[in-house]
Order: C-alpha cells, then sequence, then structure tokens
C-alpha cells in the first residue's frame, strides 16, 4: 500500500510541528519561549464553559444536523447581523469542525483540477496545500513589507484568468496581522465584480482582534454585489478563545452551503453536540470582553514591534490586528553566527533564535521569504524577555 497521490500534495502543517517541538523542548527542561503558536493565551470565557457543562447534563450528548443545530445556526445569524451586517437564512449557514474544516470543505466541494485559487502572501499555512489537496492550483501573488502585506487592485486584475475560482481574502491576516480598510476592500471587489466567474472566502478569523480603532469591515458587506459569491468565514477558535472546540462557520449561497454539508455528512458529521452550545454562548452572550482582550493584545503589539524595529536588520510594519508580527529579516541573511554558522535563510535564524531560547517560524512557511512570524499571543513578561533573547542574540552576529 502506498499513500494517495492526493496525500503526497500536501505536507504536514509546519506551525503545528513548531508548536509540537517547543512542547517537546520544554517538556525536556529548556527554556525556551514559545512564539510559534496560532493561539490566544487567554482561557475560554467561564460563561461559554458553563454552557458546555448545561449541554452535558442536559443530555445534548447526540448526533445534530450535520452542518449545525437550529440554535446554533440561529446565533451565527444574530453575529452575521449584528457585527458585519450581513443577513443569512439557515440554509446560507454552515457550522464545522473549526475553521480549517470550512477551508476544506468550500476547496473540496467546488476544486476541479485546473482550476486556479488566488492565495495573497504571506498567507495562512494551510490555504495552498488544502487548495492542492483538492488538485487545484494555487497562485501565490507576493504582497510583501513595502506594501503593508496587502494585496493591489492592479495585481489582482492582472492574476486572474478564465480558470480563477476564489480568491481568498483574510484580514486580518495570519501571518502579518495586516487589515484592509472598508475602502480597500472595495478596490479589490470593484475587481472581482468585473469577473463574474470569480468568488471569494473572506476569512475573518481574527475580526475581533483589530486595534488603533480600526474598524473591520467584510468585503460581502462592502461590496453587495459581491454577496452571491462570497463565503463569509469565521469562528470561535481565535476570538473565543476556543481553539480546542473546534467551531468555525460561514456564510454563503445556498447552493454552496448545501454542498459542503453533503461533504461534511461523509467525513466528519456534526461538530461536537456541547462544543455546538458552547458557541451559541460564546455567539450570543456578553460580548464586552472582546475589546478588553484586544486592548491586551495592542500593548503586547506595542511591546514586540518596537522590541524587533530595534533590531538592525530587522523591520517590521505595525499590524492592524491579529497577533502576529512579521518582520522582514533580510538585513541578517548573510550574517555569521558566534560558532562560525552562516544565516542563509529565514530557517536558519530561526534556528539560531531557538538556540538562544525563542521559537519562532520561518517566513518560508507563509510563502515571504526572508521573513519570520512571531505570535504575540503569550504574557508581557515573556515578550519582553523574547525581545531581549532576539536582540542580544542578532547583536552577537559577525
Ligand atoms: C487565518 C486563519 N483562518 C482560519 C484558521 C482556522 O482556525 P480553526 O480551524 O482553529 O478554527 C486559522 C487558524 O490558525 C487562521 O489563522
Amino acid at each position: 500500500m502506498k499513500t494517495s497521490a492526493a496525500l503526497d500534495r500536501i505536507s504536514p502543517s509546519p506551525t503545528l510541528a513548531i508548536s509540537a517541538r517547543v512542547a517537546e523542548l520544554q517538556r525536556a527542561g529548556a527554556d525556551v519561549i514559545g512564539l510559534g503558536a496560532g493561539e490566544p493565551d487567554f482561557d475560554t470565557p467561564d460563561f461559554v464553559k458553563e454552557a458546555a457543562i448545561a449541554a452535558i447534563r442536559a443530555g445534548k450528548t447526540k448526533y445534530t444536523q450535520v452542518d449545525g443545530t437550529p440554535e446554533l445556526k440561529e446565533a451565527i445569524a444574530l453575529k452575521f447581523r449584528r457585527d458585519n451586517g450581513l443577513e443569512f437564512r439557515p440554509d446560507e449557514i454552515t457550522a464545522n469542525v473549526g475553521g480549517k474544516h470550512t477551508l476544506f470543505n468550500a476547496m473540496v466541494a467546488t476544486l476541479e483540477p485546473g482550476d486556479e485559487v488566488i492565495v495573497p502572501a504571506p498567507y495562512w499555512v494551510s490555504y495552498p496545500d488544502v487548495i492542492q489537496f483538492a488538485g487545484a492550483r494555487p497562485v501565490t501573488l507576493v504582497a510583501g513589507a513595502d506594501q503593508g502585506y496587502k494585496l493591489t487592485p492592479e495585481q489582482l486584475d492582472a492574476a486572474i484568468t478564465p480558470r480563477t475560482k476564489w480568491l481568498i481574502l483574510n484580514s486580518p491576516s495570519n501571518p502579518t496581522g495586516a487589515a484592509y480598510s472598508a475602502d480597500e476592500l472595495r478596490a479589490l471587489g470593484e475587481v472581482v465584480e468585473r469577473h463574474p466567474h470569480v468568488w471569494v472566502f473572506a476569512d475573518d478569523m481574527y475580526e475581533h482582534i483589530v486595534y488603533d480603532g480600526f474598524r473591520f469591515a467584510t468585503i460581502a458587506e462592502v461590496c453587495p454585489a459581491l454577496r452571491d459569491r462570497t463565503l463569509t468565514v469565521n469562528g470561535c477558535s481565535k476570538a473565543y478563545a476556543m481553539t480546542g472546540w473546534r467551531i468555525g462557520f460561514a456564510g454563503g449561497p445556498a447552493w454552496l452551503i448545501k454542498a459542503m454539508g453533503k461533504l461534511q455528512s461523509q467525513s466528519t458529521s456534526n461538530p461536537c453536540s456541547i462544543a455546538q452550545a458552547a458557541a451559541v454562548a460564546a455567539l450570543t452572550g456578553d460580548q464586552s470582553f472582546l475589546p478588553e482582550r484586544a486592548a491586551a493584545f495592542q500593548a503586547r503589539r506595542n511591546l514586540i514591534v518596537g522590541a524587533l524595529n530595534a533590531v538592525e536588520g530587522m523591520r517590521c510594519p505595525t499590524p492592524e490586528g491579529a497577533f502576529y508580527a512579521y518582520p522582514d529579516v533580510s538585513g541578517l541573511i548573510g550574517r555569521t553566527t558566534p560558532d562560525g554558522r552562516r544565516i542563509e535563510t529565514d530557517a536558519d535564524l530561526v534556528a539560531y533564535l531557538l538556540d538562544a531560547g525563542v521559537a519562532a517560524v520561518p517566513g518560508a512557511a507563509f510563502g515571504v521569504s526572508p521573513a519570520m512570524r512571531i505570535s504575540y499571543a503569550t504574557s508581557d513578561a515573556l515578550l519582553a524577555e523574547a525581545g531581549r533573547r532576539i536582540a542580544g542574540a542578532c547583536a552577537a552576529l559577525g
């Protein structure tokens, strides 16, 4: 028996691999500050946990409707109306086992060999792999630090071909933290409007983690003409610190939602019934902790971005949201470590920083090098220490 061609087209998630490596080093007693993981360090709010416990006690422990209970779909509809001004009927909503599953369902349900999907880079690691698993081709468009890590309408226009099926838009972005304003989205949307065969996968997973008064917007909201060819994707993982509960969801045209449900009915079936009840509480309960947590992330962003920009050879645009910083490290390539190793790539730099006690993820994983992703979802004290270690290690380079 050998593995399938579809499986051979993908690689294991590099970010999950780094988290596993850090956990292993820490278990072995190494003093490593893990800035590799893509999850908030905050706990799931108590009222969400209580709702899950109540669901267990009430016997909500059985199979549910495949793509979400009526209660969860109602809660998701409420969330889209309240936060995004978007109206979706229950048959226009799907709930899945995390946002990654939403992506998987949408791509596998729609892509054919030869199809193209436009993926702005730096990108979240799963986009190209899931697209390739589905047999299609990711077309990566590099939006580097010089353009604030944002795709321009001209770049988009030039990349669309008759084979383009989807444009992936992720704002705020993993791994850069860049977020598109309503005007920027409108300008991209105008390009998509001119190409009626192109759909938009709007990944809004970090919607609630934005800074400096940034006003979050999503493309279906600012370009109503695109509503019938946009899948607006979100989830509980990041905003509600519920990464382990595995609830992602989306709103979009009924035929697409139905197609995704068909795939889900023959793979995972329903998301965990208890997690669905918890998600109802998260989406419909008191939302006032969201800006409080965003404010805590903003202070951490200021701390780490300040520390990174103080390092000679690093250049880090200020993220508008999410909890990642993505310094361009071109200025450190070609330098030599105290024990005589030459830093040829961002992976070499990340390996050197790991020896200095800080774990990051090389930019190569996200399609734009030389750079690295720093996740600042950790305590101020650890971030300050990580900043000192990075500064010390980089200053020691010859
Ligand atoms: C941009 C983006 N979208 C979607 C997801 C999926 O999140 P989950 O599958 O944990 O709900 C992530 C997680 O890292 C992400 O960074």
